[in-house]
């Protein structure tokens, strides 16, 4: 095993060092090994273990929809989405986690830029997911049924009572930033659609089954500022399947 003194690694992670040498870092950091006093057992004992959630290996999900085939959204736009801003999303996370694990050892850091690292790895968390929920909910023939459709007649009285809630509540953030999302709330046991203004502003306990991305990537490339024809084309793809596997994948309280 490769072990890697304290100061060197305080080097490179000054220097910015790259994703991969982090990640070899984590798993073979020493703090006192340039000590030629210490004895093989001292050296051994002090070697920290790979922290497991600063893995960094994050891989992309492929579309699970042919883009050339969505009604009312584009092919281009729906690639540049996934490669850019999903894509971007993946690649950010698995930087932060490595950055964080080269950070773990530094007791000398100061918490507050720590704080901004972590900052980031909630915010990367959250849009990698939801993103992975967006175009995972999208790709179908935008009729409801099952499971999700008998929770949204139980808690907004009708589809098309809660078709308009959930494009009021998309239509608010038009212009902006943010997610809709139609959720089961662990905690509570109730269905609703909860507005989110970024990737880390969702109900605690909140559980996906249907998301709408409402940043201006997702739309301004074919429909400008015209978000409400957006949240439009996305009722018309909504894959309805996916959102009744969700929906009977969670544990509903009772
Ligand atoms: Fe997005």
């Amino acid at each position: 095993m490769q072990r890697v003194s304290r100061r060197r690694l305080m080097n490179m992670v000054a220097a910015g060092g790259a994703g991969v040498a982090l990640t070899t870092l984590a798993k073979t950091v020493t703090t006192k090994a340039e000590n030629a006093e210490m004895t093989a057992e001292e050296q051994a004992a002090t070697v920290i273990p790979a922290a497991r959630a600063f893995s960094g290996q994050h891989v992309p999900k492929p579309l699970p929809f042919d883009p050339a085939k969505l009604k009312g959204l584009s092919e281009k736009l729906l690639k540049s989405h996934w490669e850019n801003n999903y894509g971007g999303a993946v690649k950010a996370l698995n930087a932060v986690e490595q950055r964080l694990a080269a950070m773990l050892p530094d007791k000398d850091l100061p918490p507050y830029i720590y704080g901004d690292v972590k900052r980031e790895e909630l915010a990367r968390t959250g849009s990698v997911v939801l993103h992975e929920h967006y175009f995972g909910n999208l790709g179908g023939d935008g009729k409801a049924s099952g499971k999700a459709l008998d929770l949204i007649r139980q808690w907004f009285g009708s589809y098309e009572q809660w078709e308009a809630e959930f494009k009021k509540t998309a239509n608010a953030l038009g212009g902006g930033s943010g997610w809709t999302i139609l959720s089961y709330n662990l905690y509570t046991g109730e269905v609703h659609n909860y507005w989110a203004w970024d990737h880390m502003h969702n109900a605690p306990m909140g559980y996906p089954l249907l998301v709408l991305d409402m940043y201006e990537h997702a739309y301004h490339m074919d429909y400008g500022a015209a978000a409400a024809r957006y949240v439009d084309a996305f009722m018309q793809n909504v894959n309805w399947d996916e959102v009744n596997r969700r929906a009977e994948g969670m544990r509903v309280r009772t």
